[in-house]
């Protein structure tokens, strides 16, 4: 029989009184503290006191004695933890077993807890599991009903509620746990925990913080989550219904604070509330058809869970969830394309595609979208080392939870980046200055500023068809941005070297050359070292800086090296970074020298906010680990020269030529918008690809650098395809 099926014990306060006396040796006066299979006394000494447990006769002494090993291990780890200490050895009388506890002082806790007590109580939860991490005791396996696990185990306690309404109540909660819980269980963390740290089972200062944690009698092994949701019953029992959620959640704030959920647990933790409510009332009415006299204890928090029930059956199982975390469904594509036109516009961040990419999650060279299908993703640079890269989101998550601030204080990532950066660049050009920003446009923002000033001339140099960036100046130095007859004064566009066409210019009074070493948005074209070196020459003689943009093409684009000016044999003046820096964290960075720096006139230096943030700089130092550990620059030079050969093979009239260096492919095609059918074609096959050139007539193929071998072969494929179409 289980402890819920025997009797409980029923000693008199006198009775327990002698036991204290003759036993422990502990001369008081006993009042009973209620309980409910066991008896629990409250000896007055008058002085320090103690608490007396006598169990119910179908407990097994194995799991008192893991009771108290729990307890130990608990004020070994975390020994600020106010759990009520043993006073002495268990102990038998009548045969049952008897035991003694400090008794701990506090008031009772109820829905008058505010948001401070509600975020300690979680945290405190959190300790409280982490103390019992490491912990094991085969007598932890033990079955309890009142264990999340067996929520379906209730189904045949239905019966013993009378009321028809109630009984619904409870069964749609038993058939949404069976749906949506019992297939998760097996993936949840799972641990020896308390098993009841209920409002009942603490107490509580006038801060109401937790001054003491007692009856350790539900302890067992189950799902971490279930534990923390037992409490949230607990939290949440008895407030408004307009605040009961927002009260829960920052409970699980403080939770989080120690032990943050997995998605899984955020996934069940709404429905494991509703099963401890369902719990709690099924129990009750089985458990009082039993022991009639013992009802108002039993009873003691049905009203509540009646009252929580119903409410969470008005407002859906659904919401529920989500109010506690779990992901909403996605919304369909339609709605959210017309949404995104609602607020977004057309002008501003336009999508791409005829059929917009609705995605959800990415992993390596695939993006998921909502509807599960994966597509092969050639086209995005940033996340250079494949998407979601687990040494950068960790590096990026475990810092956030520790420090985020602004670069106006000393912290060691932003200089570890710093110099590693520095170290990056070739030793005899003298680079030993950087500045972390966030985003290419504001790295190339502040360089353009740096070289106007450092020259005192305001002519730039870019190609024909450059892009830079948003800011007004770079918007200025982007002409594939320009709008019709737009020329600003100062800016000498020049054909894209490498495209074969010679630039007669002679400069005069330049500020800076711009260049991006990859010349994506021209068209994609591979210079020789002499072309740049003549044109760099050029434009110093005319007094300029040499600005490689490095926010397409560095970071082992163009194979062989991490930076796609170092083939060129020509050191930069400026260097600018962004884009795959961070993988997809926002950080991008200024290197030039110091002396150059030097004559920047601005008054209090440059500072911005968010620019090297300590996060930022870790996620910039994974990116740079994995590129060395996974010999990404390497690969991207011979999975790009494979790529090159196989789309060079391509039979078709409409191709006119196919150029590139490592993962940065360009396929040049005879019209426009058959480039625009050929992409939304490839999307339609799954694979993502884009457009670029004046023209617009450039297939642009720049996948993350983790695009291998048996992807190119996915890929060319269907871009056959895709090209075949055209022609039948
Ligand atoms: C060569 C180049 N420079 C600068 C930028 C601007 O970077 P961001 O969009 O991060 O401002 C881009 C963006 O595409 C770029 O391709």
């Amino acid at each position: 029989m289980s402890v819920l099926e025997t009797q409980p014990p029923r000693f008199s306060a006198e009775e327990v009184a002698r036991i204290a006396a003759e036993v422990f040796g502990l001369e008081g006066v006993a009042t009973d503290l209620g309980s409910e299979r066991d008896q629990t006394f409250l000896i007055d000494d008058g002085e320090a006191g103690a608490v007396l447990k006598i169990s119910n006769l179908g407990e097994d002494p194995a799991v008192l004695d893991l009771e108290q090993a729990a307890i130990a291990q608990i004020l070994r780890v975390d020994p600020e933890l106010p759990v009520a200490r043993p006073l002495a050895e268990r102990a038998t009388y009548k045969n049952h077993q008897v035991r003694l506890f400090e008794r701990l002082h506090g008031r009772a806790g109820g829905p008058d807890l505010d948001d401070a007590a509600l975020r300690r109580y979680g945290e405190t939860h959190a300790r409280l599991n982490l103390a019992l991490r490491s912990f094991f005791d085969p007598a932890a396996g033990r079955e309890l009903l009142w264990n999340l696990e067996h929520t379906p185990k209730l189904r045949p306690l239905l019966d013993a509620i009378d009321d028809s309404e109630q009984r619904r109540l409870v069964a749609n909660v038993l058939d949404r746990f069976d749906s949506e819980v019992v297939p998760r269980w097996p993936k949840l963390r799972a641990q020896v925990v308390h098993g009841d740290l209920t409002l009942g089972n603490v107490l509580l200062d006038d801060r109401g913080r937790i001054t003491a944690i007692v009856d350790f009698g539900d302890c067992g092994y189950t799902a971490q989550v279930a534990d923390f949701a037992v409490a949230l019953a607990s939290l949440i029992r008895g407030r408004d219904e307009a605040d009961l959620f927002r009260c829960a959640r920052i409970a699980v704030d403080g939770y989080a604070s120690r032990l943050p959920l997995e998605p899984e647990e955020l996934a069940v933790l709404g429905d494991l509330v509703a099963a401890r409510l369902a719990m709690i009332v099924a129990i009750s009415a089985w458990r009082v058809r039993r022991y009639p006299e013992n009802a108002e204890y039993i009873q003691l928090e049905d009203d509540d869970s009646w009252a929580l029930l119903r409410f969470f059956d008005r407002i859906g199982a659904d919401t529920v969830a989500h109010e506690l975390g779990a992901p909403r469904a996605a919304v369909a594509t339609g709605e959210l394309a017309r949404r995104r036109a609602d607020t977004l516009g057309a002008m501003l961040t336009p999508l791409t595609y005829s059929e917009p990419v609705h995605v959800e999650r990415g992993e390596g060279v695939w993006l998921y979208d909502t509807d599960g299908r994966r597509l092969l993703d050639a086209y995005n640079n940033v996340p250079v080392v494949g998407h979601c890269h687990p040494r950068v989101t960790e590096a990026v998550v475990r810092q956030t939870r520790k420090l985020n601030t602004h670069a106006r204080y000393l912290y060691e990532p932003l200089i570890e980046l710093a110099e590693r950066l520095l170290a990056s660049m070739p030793d005899d050009a003298g680079l030993d200055t950087v500045m972390l920003v966030n985003s290419g446009s504001e790295a190339n923002d502040i360089a353009w500023r740096i070289a106007t000033a450092a020259t005192g001339n305001r002519g730039a140099i870019v190609t024909e068809h450059a892009y830079h960036g948003v800011t007004e100046a770079i918007a200025d130095l982007s002409p594939e941005e320009w709008p019709a007859g737009y020329a600003p004064q100062h800016v000498v566009r020049i054909p894209p070297p490498g495209s074969g066409a010679e630039t007669a210019e002679e400069f005069e009074g330049v500020a800076a050359l711009f260049l991006d070493g990859g010349l994506t948005s021209d068209g994609i074209w591979t210079p020789s070292g002499a072309e740049i070196t003549g044109l760099v020459q050029s434009a110093r003689d005319a007094g300029g800086l040499y600005v490689a943009d490095e926010v397409q093409a560095g970071f082992g684009r163009t194979g062989r090296h991490l930076w796609s000016f170092a083939r060129y044999g020509v050191a930069p003046d400026i260097v600018t970074l962004g884009k795959p820096m961070g993988n997809g964290y926002p950080v991008a960075a200024l290197i030039t020298r110091r002396a150059i720096v030097e004559r920047f006139p601005f008054a209090g230096g440059v500072f911005s906010t968010f620019g090297g943030n300590p996060v930022a700089a870790v996620a910039a130092l994974a990116v740079l680990d994995v590129i060395e550990d996974e010999r990404i620059v390497e690969r991207a030079a011979s999975v790009g020269e494979g790529l090159l050969a196989a789309l060079s093979k391509l039979k078709s009239e409409e191709i006119v030529d196919v150029r590139g260096r490592g993962l940065l492919v360009g396929v040049e095609l005879a019209r426009a918008e058959l480039a625009a059918r050929i992409v939304d074609r490839m999307r339609e096959l799954g694979i993502l690809i884009g457009r670029t050139g004046p023209r617009d007539n450039v297939l642009k193929i720049r996948p993350p650098l983790v695009f291998g071998d048996e992807h190119t072969a996915i890929l060319v494929d269907g871009l056959r395809q895709a090209l075949e179409g055209e022609t039948e």
